[in-house]
């Protein structure tokens, strides 16, 4: 198997007396594509913003390759935000600026680039989305599904090894829907780790190498999509016969 290059060990975290996470143990191998599904308050996206240290958890560590980032301050965790992208749910696109200035923004924060560099930088992402140019639109000219592939477009732009994507294709027709997965699928393909926190089943089925089911603070189910159809867990049953409906 590949190297692993994320590592989350015996994790816990807590709101108040709300216990999230009870122990939870993961790895995310080079290129691998893991969807995590669970109930909704389960603590899917609490798990995703602390891999990104949005969150701090109580107890575990997190190491991305050998490094441990559960406990870098601010300072020290850009890097890390750098290599593990994180999608967000709503794409949040900021509304006052342009598709070129959305996707540019990482680049004129963090690297030394000279202004047609990022120009083309931005113009082969466009490229990649099926938005060719289109850099002088506003995030309001946009459908809901396009939006949701310039945020992803903006969380790629500085080649992380590996993008956290939180419910990407929700509130999106059967169509955004699509576009949106053939997006993750061309990503895949470069080589991309990911972790696809979804209730979409199916798209999770096509697109994971491993299917990982969260419930009550622990994982319940951590295999293929093939295992994952035929479970015999209760639990796990029920997402596999909600995505039938
Ligand atoms: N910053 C916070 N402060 C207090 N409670 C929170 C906070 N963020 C999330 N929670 C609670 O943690 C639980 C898990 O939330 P979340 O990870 O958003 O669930 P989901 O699996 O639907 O993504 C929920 O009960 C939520 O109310
Ligand atoms: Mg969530």
């Amino acid at each position: 198997m590949n190297e692993v290059i994320l590592e989350l060990k015996n994790i816990h975290k807590k709101f108040g007396k709300n216990k999230i996470h009870q122990g939870i143990n993961l790895t995310l191998h080079r290129g691998e594509s893991l969807g995590l599904l669970g109930g909704s308050g389960t603590g899917k996206s609490v798990l995703l913003r602390s891999i990104i240290g949005l969150e701090r958890i109580d107890e575990g560590e997190i190491f991305f390759k050998n490094n441990r980032i559960d406990q870098l301050s601010e300072n020290k965790l850009t890097p890390f935000r750098i290599k593990i992208s994180y999608s967000f749910q709503s794409g949040a696109l900021f509304d006052s600026i342009s598709v070129f200035e959305n996707i540019a923004y990482p680049l004129f924060e963090h690297t030394k680039f000279s202004y047609s560099q990022i120009k083309d930088q931005v113009a082969e992402m466009l490229k990649l989305i099926d938005l060719q140019g289109k850099e002088e639109l506003m995030p309001s000219d946009l459908s809901g599904g396009m939006q949701k592939r310039v945020g992803m477009a903006r969380a790629m732009i500085l080649n992380p090894e590996i993008i956290l994507y939180d419910e990407p294709t929700a509130g999106l027709d059967p169509a955004n829907t699509l576009n949106v997965v053939e997006l993750m699928l061309k990503l895949k393909k470069k080589g991309l780790a990911s972790i696809f926190v979804t209730h979409d089943i199916p798209s999770a089925i096509m697109l994971c190498d491993r299917i990982v089911v969260l419930h009550e603070g622990k994982i319940i189910f951590n295999d293929t999509p093939i295992k994952f159809q035929k479970s015999e867990d209760p639990i796990v049953r029920k997402f596999v016969l909600s995505s039938r409906e």
